[in-house]
């Protein structure tokens, strides 16, 4: 894989787009040239544009710094002349999103999608790289729709599930019955810092719009199968959930009961957790976790603060498994939510795309 490639980032001035300005310094396959918004920041540097609002722990890149940001949707012909790819996080009416996403994709262009907008049309693969690389091979059914040669849409799941999703799909195999989710996510998921969030102090707010919705349903796509053309969902395992907003600034916990058909003893989950990888591991892509699960023994983590960044914060995070008198087990799950769960998750399926030929 020594091949590169031209990236634009649409959204670029957004949470997650600040974070894909921020992977994509020095990424040894993707090169940066295009980064685009609305029109309220194009024509600024990207610096400019950004103002007061950048949210990272690390400076802007200096080569974001003086690039002019186009505007995502009057440059589109020009920002595809420049890219092989886009990546597209874009906060904008569902529909809207739709018709953007659609609109770069049938100027060949693939664009690689963190928005919800295509979530859920049948020949769009919603891809965990470590759990459904499989799902790929609807792209060639997608192409045919969209009547191109190159351009396609790809999107990655909610960013909720995968505190969880991953850490169930190991277990899969002991036929799991039913599982319950309540999950604990961070303000920046809402795009928000505590600056931005200030009602978020010493508070806990018990909604988070369509969430549990995204939460119980999208988990039936990514465990579906490819048949003539699309992806049919499963049919389970069902899963009930409730999403609150904490007062975190990154990373979604979830505490986790499941039950099984066949229940496994205790070292049979925690040996499926370490053995489980995927393609990712297989094919060593750069942004890959080298060991995908991580187990803590202590009864006091995972935590947010101090693990959420485990391997680059492109880990799954796991601890406290034990018996529960309700259903089998309870566990409970961590993930970081621009990361593993955003932006750093979407390098990751493109990574997983380049390596496969999709980008060629
Ligand atoms: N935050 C997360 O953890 C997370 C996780 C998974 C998925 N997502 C999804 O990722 C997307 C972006 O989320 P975010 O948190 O980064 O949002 P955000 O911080 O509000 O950023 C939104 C971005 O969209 C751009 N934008 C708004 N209207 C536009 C238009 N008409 N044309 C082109 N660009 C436009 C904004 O540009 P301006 O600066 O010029 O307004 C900005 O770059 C959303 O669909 C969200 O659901 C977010």
């Amino acid at each position: 894989m020594n091949k590169t490639y031209k990236v634009g980032v649409i959204g670029a001035t957004g949470m997650v787009g600040q974070r894909f300005v921020t992977l994509l310094d020095g990424h040894p396959l993707f090169t940066p040239v295009a980064l685009a918004a609305s029109a309220r920041s194009a024509g600024k540097t990207y610096a400019e544009a950004i103002g007061n609002k950048w949210a990272m722990s690390t400076p802007i890149p200096a080569y974001a710094q003086n690039m002019t940001v186009l505007d995502a949707e009057a440059d589109a012909e020009k920002i595809a002349s420049m890219v092989d790819f886009v990546f597209c996080a874009v906060n904008m009416k569902k529909e809207d999103i739709k018709a953007l996403e659609e609109r770069y994709a049938k100027l060949d262009v693939p664009v690689v999608s963190n928005n919800s907008a295509h979530r859920a049309t049948p020949d769009v693969p919603m891809i965990i790289p470590e759990i459904n690389a499989d799902h790929l091979a609807v792209i060639a059914a997608q192409r045919r729709r969209l009547g191109t040669k190159r351009g396609f849409i790809a999107v990655k799941s909610n960013c909720s599930l995968q505190s969880y999703v991953p850490l169930l799909h190991p277990l899969k195999k002991f036929g799991i019955k039913c599982a319950a989710v309540t999950t604990y996510q961070a303000i920046s998921g809402a795009g928000k810092t505590f600056e931005t969030m200030p009602e978020i102090v010493d508070n806990i707010i018990p909604y988070i719009g369509g969430e549990e919705q995204k939460s119980e349903e999208e988990p039936l796509k990514i465990w579906g199968s490819v048949e003539s053309g699309r992806i049919v969902n499963a049919d389970g395992p069902v899963i009930t959930s409730q999403c609150l907003r904490v007062p975190v600034s990154d990373g979604h916990t979830a505490a986790v009961f499941v039950s099984f058909e066949h229940t496994p003893e205790r070292e049979e989950i925690l040996a499926a957790w370490a053995a489980y990888a995927g393609e990712p591991q297989a094919l060593s892509l750069p942004s890959a976790p080298k060991q995908f699960i991580h187990y803590f023994e202590e009864d006091d983590r995972p935590q947010a603060k101090l693990d959420r960044m485990t391997e680059n914060g492109m880990a799954i995070c796991a601890g406290r498994l034990r018996k529960d008198s309700l259903f089998d087990y309870k566990f409970i799950g961590l993930s970081h939510n621009t990361l593993r769960g955003a932006a750093g998750g979407a390098v990751l399926l493109a990574e997983l795309l380049a390596a496969k030929g999709y980008f060629d």
